[in-house]
C-alpha cells in the first residue's frame, strides 16, 4: 500500500504517545493524575448545554460552512466587547469546527508556492498541528525558537529579508501554549507592519486567549491595520467544549472570502445544534469568569508547591499550563518519567520541539480536588 510520503515521515503525534504511558502504568494499578492534554475535564456550564439540547427539535440538514448568522453575529459582539473591535460577522467571520481543523488546513488554503511564497514559519516548542499541516500543504517549514531569555516570544528581528521574502504564513500563538507566555500589544503592531512590509499572513492562534490571571491579554485583531491578520480562536478552553468542536476565523474578506469556497469541499462546519449552543457560550461572560477562577486555585496549589520545592517556573503568565524547569541533571523525558512513577503524567517539554528541553508542561487540567491531592503526592515525590 502507499501512503503520503508525509505521512509516513511524521512521529506519532506527542500525545499519543503520553497517552500509551499512561495507559501501561494504569495497568498497573497506579492511580493517575493527568496533567498531560490540555483537554479540560471540567462540565461545561449548564446554559451552554440547554442551548443544545433545545436545538435538538430544529431540522438540519447539512451544516452550510458559512455557519448560522446568529453565530458570526455572537462572535462579532464578543469580540467587540472583549478587544473593542469591530468586525463584519458576513465579510470577516467563519466559524470553524474547532480550531485545530482551521489550524491544519490554512496552509491549504492560501500556499502560492509558484509565486516564491513557499515558507511557512513557526514557533517552536509549539503546538504540533502547525507544521503538520503546512507539511501536509508541500510548504517549506522554518522553526523560530521561543526562549525564556526573549520572554518566549519569536526574536522577529533575527530573521532576515531573504527569509521574509519567501514567507507566506508565520504562525504565533499567544498566550502561548506550551509555555503560558503572553505577548504585549506592541509585539502584534510590529507584526503587523513586517507582514505588510514582506507580504505575509501572520496566523494568531488565540486559543487561550480567556484564560488569564492578571490582565486580559491582547489579540492581533487590535492593531491598527490587521489586513494581515488571521485570528483562531475556540470555544474548547475558554467555555470547557473540547468535545463540542466550535471556533472561528477572524481575517480580511480577502482571506474569509477564500475560506467560504475551500471549506465546503472539507466539510467541516459544526452541527447547527452546536453551533446554537456556541452562540449561548459566546454571549455569557460569567461561566468564563468562573472557569478562570477556578484554573487560578488550582494554580495557586501547585505555586505553593513549586516554590517550596525550589522548582522554577517560566512563562505561565496565562493559559492553563505551567511550564516547570526540569531540576539540574534531569532531562525533560527523564523528569516526566519519574512523575509517572507516582502516577502524575506531565508532557516533556522536549515533545513541542528541542527548545523545550530542560522543561515540562503541567496542564491543570484535574478537578481541584485532584489537583489538591496530586499536590499531596508531589509533595513526597519531589
Ligand atoms: C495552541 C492550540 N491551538 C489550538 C488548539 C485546538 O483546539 P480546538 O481544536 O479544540 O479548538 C489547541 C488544543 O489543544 C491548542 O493547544
Amino acid at each position: 500500500m502507499h501512503v503520503s510520503p508525509v505521512l509516513a515521515a511524521q512521529t506519532t503525534y506527542p500525545f499519543v504517545r503520553i497517552e500509551e504511558a499512561k495507559r501501561r502504568k494504569a495497568a498497573e494499578g497506579v492511580r493517575i493524575f493527568d496533567f498531560g492534554m490540555g483537554d479540560p475535564r471540567e462540565p461545561t456550564d449548564p446554559l451552554i448545554k440547554r442551548a443544545l439540547v433545545a436545538a435538538l427539535d430544529e431540522a438540519t440538514g447539512y451544516p452550510a460552512a458559512v455557519g448560522l448568522p446568529e453565530l458570526r453575529q455572537a462572535i462579532a459582539a464578543w469580540a467587540e466587547r472583549r478587544f473593542g473591535v469591530q468586525l463584519d460577522p458576513e465579510r470577516e467571520l467563519i466559524p470553524t469546527y474547532g480550531s485545530k481543523e482551521a489550524i491544519f488546513l490554512f496552509a491549504q488554503v492560501v500556499l502560492d508556492s509558484a509565486s516564491g511564497k513557499d515558507l511557512v514559519l513557526l514557533p517552536e516548542p509549539a503546538y504540533p498541528v502547525y507544521e503538520r499541516g503546512a507539511l501536509f500543504a508541500g510548504a517549506d517549514v522554518q522553526t523560530v525558537p521561543l526562549l525564556a531569555e526573549h520572554g518566549f516570544l519569536p526574536d522577529l528581528e533575527a530573521i532576515d529579508d531573504d527569509t521574509w521574502a519567501r514567507t507566506a504564513l508565520l504562525w504565533v500563538c499567544y498566550p502561548n501554549n506550551p509555555t503560558g507566555a503572553v505577548a504585549p500589544a506592541a509585539f502584534f503592531e510590529r507584526l503587523a507592519a513586517l507582514a505588510r512590509e514582506h507580504d505575509f499572513l501572520v496566523c494568531s492562534d488565540e486559543a487561550y486567549s480567556e484564560l488569564w490571571f492578571d490582565e486580559p491579554p491582547a489579540s492581533a485583531l487590535q492593531v491598527v491595520d490587521r489586513t494581515n491578520a488571521v485570528v483562531f480562536n475556540t470555544l474548547s478552553k475558554r467555555s470547557s467544549m473540547t468535545g463540542y468542536r466550535c471556533g472561528f476565523v477572524a481575517a480580511s474578506p480577502a482571506v474569509v472570502e477564500s475560506l467560504r469556497k475551500f471549506r465546503p469541499s472539507v466539510g467541516t462546519a459544526p452541527q447547527v445544534f452546536v453551533q446554537r449552543a456556541a452562540v449561548a457560550a459566546w454571549r455569557d461572560e460569567e461561566h468564563v469568569e468562573r472557569n478562570r477562577a477556578l484554573y487560578a486555585r488550582k494554580r495557586a496549589l501547585l505555586l505553593d508547591l513549586f516554590a517550596r520545592k525550589g522548582l522554577a517556573l517560566a512563562g505561565s503568565a496565562a493559559t492553563m499550563y505551567l511550564w516547570v524547569e526540569a531540576p539540574d541533571g534531569e532531562s525533560s523525558e527523564q523528569f516526566a518519567e519519574r512523575l509517572l512513577g507516582r502516577g502524575v503524567v506531565v508532557a516533556p517539554g522536549s515533545y513541542f520541539g528541542p527548545s523545550g528541553e530542560g522543561y515540562v508542561r503541567f496542564a491543570l487540567v484535574p478537578t481541584e480536588a485532584e489537583c489538591a491531592e496530586a499536590t499531596a503526592l508531589l509533595e513526597e515525590v519531589l
